[in-house]
C-alpha cells in the first residue's frame, strides 16, 4: 500500500534525510529495534531501514537514511506529499528491554547514521524506567545526529567527534571505555552504527564482561526469512538478520564475515546507481 511522506527534513544536506511517514498500522505496533522494508517505485528494489521513532497517536513513523546507493537516492528524490510504493513492517524482533534494578545503567552507543536507529532503543529503555547513557559519535559536529532529541530524555549524553569539533576528540569507543572503567553499574550496552564500530564496541565490552547487543545492517531481499540474503554467523550458527535479528549478542557475531558479505555487491551497487543517474532503469541491467 502506498505510504505518504508527511514531512521531510534534510538533516545533513546531500547525505542524510529524515522522513515522517503516514503509517498508522506500523506506528501502532512497532517497538524499538523493529525495521521496515521499503520499495520506492516499480523500478526499485526492496531495502531495510530501522525505525528511528514512532508516534502512535498521530499514526506516524520516522525513518532516517544515508543517501548512498540507488534505492536511497530514489528515496531522496521524493518530497513531502509524495508516496512510497511499499512500506512493509514492523519487521524483525523488537529489542529485549527490561527494567534494570537501580543503580544499574544501560549505555546506548550510536555512530554516524546509526544514532537515529539507536534513538528508538534508548527511548524504549527510558520508558522502561532505566538510567540511560547515550554515547554518540560522528566524524565532525555537522555530521552528528539526534543530539538534541537524545538530550531530552537520556540521563547523560556523551559525545565524541573524530576532529574534536564537538565533545571529546576521538571515536565513540573512547568515552565508552572511559565510562566502563569508572562506572561498574553499567550492565548492558547496545550499539548501532558502522560494522567496524559495532565490532570495536563488542571487543571493548568483552574485556569488561558487559552484555552487548548490536543491530546488524545485513543486505536483505525479502525481509521474511526465505531468501537467505541476510544470513550471518552468530556463535558459530547461521542466523537470518531479518527474522532472528536484527539484534544479536555482539560477543558472538562473526563481524569479519558480515563485512565481507556487505561488500560483496559493491561493484553492482555502484553500477546500478550510475544507471539510475543516467536515467536507465531497465531491470535486466543490459540497457
Ligand atoms: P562513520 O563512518 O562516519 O562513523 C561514525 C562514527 O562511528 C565515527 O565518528 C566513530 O565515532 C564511530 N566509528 C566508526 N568506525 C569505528 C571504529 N572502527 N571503532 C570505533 N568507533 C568507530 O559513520 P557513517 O558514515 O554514518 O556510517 C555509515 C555506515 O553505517 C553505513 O555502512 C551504514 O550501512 C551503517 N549503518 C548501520 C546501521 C545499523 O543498523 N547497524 C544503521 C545506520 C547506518
Ligand atoms: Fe531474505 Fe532475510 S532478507 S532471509
Amino acid at each position: 500500500m502506498p505510504i505518504t511522506i508527511l514531512h521531510k527534513e534534510k538533516l545533513i544536506p546531500g547525505r542524510t534525510s529524515k522522513l515522517i511517514l503516514d503509517a498508522p498500522h506500523i506506528a501502532r505496533t512497532a517497538k524499538p529495534g523493529h525495521f521496515v522494508m521499503l520499495r520506492v517505485d516499480d523500478h526499485g528494489e526492496r531495502f531495510p531501514l530501522t525505525i528511528a521513532d514512532t508516534d502512535p497517536e498521530n499514526g506516524t513513523i520516522t525513518i532516517v537514511y544515508l543517501v548512498m546507493g540507488k534505492s536511497t537516492t530514489m528515496l531522496e528524490e521524493l518530497g513531502e506529499g509524495d508516496a512510497i510504493l511499499d512500506v512493509c513492517g514492523p519487521l524483525g524482533k523488537a529489542t529485549h528491554i527490561e527494567k534494570l534494578p537501580a543503580p544499574k545503567k544501560v549505555v546506548c552507543v550510536g555512530g554516524g547514521t546509526g544514532v537515529a536507529a539507536m534513538h528508538h532503543i534508548a527511548k524504549g529503555h527510558h520508558k522502561a524506567g532505566n538510567y540511560v547513557i547515550a554515547c554518540i559519535g560522528a566524524r565532525s559536529k555537522d555530521l552528528l545526529l539526534f543530539h538534541d532529541e537524545l538530550s531530552q530524555f537520556c540521563n547523560e549524553v556523551l559525545v565524541s567527534t573524530n576532529d574534536g569539533s564537538f565533545g571529546m576528540q576521538g571515536i565513540v569507543t573512547d568515552p565508552l571505555k572511559d565510562r566502563l572503567e569508572k562506572d561498574k553499574n553499567i550492565v548492558e550496552v547496545v550499539a548501532v552504527g558502522p560494522v567496524p564500530m559495532m565490532r570495536a564496541v563488542a571487543e571493548l565490552t568483552a574485556d569488561f564482561g558487559v552484555k552487548t547487543t548490536v543491530s546488524l545492517n545485513s543486505l536483505m531481499v525479502d525481509g521474511m526469512g526465505m531468501c537467505g540474503a541476510c544470513r550471518v554467523s552468530v556463535g558459530g550458527e547461521t542466523r537470518f538478520t531479518c527474522v532472528d535479528g536484527p539484534e544479536f549478542d555482539g560477543h558472538q557475531v562473526d563481524f569479519a564475515e558480515l563485512s565481507k558479505r556487505l561488500s560483496a555487491f559493491r561493484t553492482q551497487e555502484a553500477d546500478s546507481l550510475e544507471r539510475h543517474k543516467a536515467g536507465r532503469n531497465c531491470q535486466c541491467g543490459a540497457h
